[in-house]
């Protein structure tokens, strides 16, 4: 809805000038500016989650590249092990300038409460058309995103044993998408840190390193250069760490941070962080663990939740071809099943995950195996059968 009303209201000054000059915005705020320019908390009432008969009703959008292959495996797989999920799937056309598709996927997460998603491409190069994946989570105000970084023991790494969990700023920051030119030539953009999104990011990582008896909370920031921006988001977790006595917390410059993530990585916990250094952490504690294929990563805000593979990336090129690892969106699908409370099914489907990957070793050509995407899917399919069996037997 938001950028139909921009195309009727401001579209025909903008078009084709890409945002060549502030000039060209529109003077008084549009609704799309209300929705997406403006670091507010988009405050959203709580419904229950849809569930009928029993099985819940979750959102599907496959996404581009290897998103709609892997979303077939889940689906397989759910059927297969009778996860009482039934799936409303959201199919989002990268190519349009407008938005509705977004706005009904919106719409269906927020009657079921939870997603799960592949990465949605958005092929427009129009300043005014943002990024979907980026509108999404500020709609549906998802504060925090959660990487659970934990090394498989089948998959060969440099380093073994690693035990992270990455949690960061998901709606602002960076990724506030306000860029102008200035004057010909010069352009700006601006990074949004709020108090208010600060402190509830922070909250939720010292809550997170409480309940599941976690140690220590870094921070990562970039404060000796953005003093008031990360240094406000430096300030905020210091305050809140003192009503954590229990939980050690310091402090890290994102630069030292990707090199001691690299070279002495058990020296992290919980690491909490901004936006973007939020992405690029992750992708190098991916790339450290075994590559794209193989951690989740959850968003959450007050009121709904989505799973999505851990680096967010689409796989374009391996498309279509067998061979994309599936085990980062079958992961996704595990979370989910336990955000919504089917433990039996997740720990199911967990542990038939760990034995094909620690135990019978059958990974994808990314983890250095010789395995196809549907081995691995019918490999997990076997390893839940067998878990079952033994658990009705035993
Ligand atoms: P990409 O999609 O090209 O993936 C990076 C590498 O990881 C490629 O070599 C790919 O083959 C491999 N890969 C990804 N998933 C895999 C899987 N399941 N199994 C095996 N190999 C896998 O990544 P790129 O170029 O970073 O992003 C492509 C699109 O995704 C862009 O439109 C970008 O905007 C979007 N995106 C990427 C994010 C990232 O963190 N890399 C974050 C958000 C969006």
């Amino acid at each position: 809805m938001a950028v139909r009303l921009l195309s009727r209201l401001v579209l025909p000054e903008i078009r084709g000038t890409v945002y060549s000059s502030s000039a060209a915005a529109p003077a008084t705020l549009s609704d799309f500016d209300v929705q997406h320019k403006t670091p507010v908390i988009r405050k959203q009432q709580s419904i229950p989650k849809a569930q009928y008969g029993g099985r819940h009703a979750v959102s599907m959008l496959p996404g581009g590249g290897i998103g709609p292959e892997c979303m077939s495996y889940v689906r397989d797989i759910f059927n297969y092990i009778g996860a009482p999920v039934d799936f409303e799937v959201v199919d989002i056309d990268p190519n349009v300038d407008n938005d509705d598709d977004v706005q009904y996927a919106i719409t269906t997460i927020k009657r079921n409460g939870v997603g799960i998603k592949g990465n949605i491409e958005t092929k427009s190069e129009a300043a005014y058309v943002t990024s979907r994946n980026v509108a999404l989570r500020n709609e549906l105000d998802m504060y925090a995103y959660v990487l659970n970084c934990k090394s498989y023991p089948g998959v060969s790494t440099r380093h073994k044993d690693i035990d992270i969990v990455i949690i960061r700023q998901n709606t602002e920051g960076e990724y506030a998408m306000l860029e102008h030119e200035s004057v010909r030539g010069v352009i700006e953009s601006m990074k949004v840190v709020t108090a208010s999104n600060s402190e509830r990011v922070a909250r939720f990582a010292f809550e997170y390193a409480k309940r599941n008896g976690r140690k220590k909370v870094t921070t990562v920031h970039k404060a000796n250069i953005m003093k008031i921006s990360d240094g406000l988001f430096l300030e905020t977790s210091r305050r809140l760490a003192k009503e954590y006595p229990d939980i050690e917390h310091n402090d890290m410059i994102i630069d030292n941070c990707c090199m001691q993530l690299v070279a002495r990585p058990h020296q992290f916990d919980v690491m909490l962080m901004t936006n973007l250094y939020g992405s690029i952490v992750s992708n190098v504690v991916c790339g450290i663990l075994g590559g794209a294929g193989l951690l989740s990563g959850r968003n959450y805000g007050d009121n709904y939740a989505v799973f999505e593979p851990g680096t967010r990336n689409t796989g374009t090129a391996i498309a279509g071809k067998n061979i994309a690892n599936p085990i980062a969106m079958i992961n996704a699908s595990v979370d989910m099943l336990e955000h919504l409370g089917h433990r039996y099914h997740a720990d199911l489907l967990r542990n038939a995950v760990n034995r094909t990957i620690n135990v019978d070793r059958i990974l994808t050509s990314d983890c250095g195996g010789t395995a196809s995407s549907t081995d691995v899917v019918n490999a997990i399919k076997e390893n839940a059968n067998l878990i079952a069996n033994k658990l009705h037997l035993g």
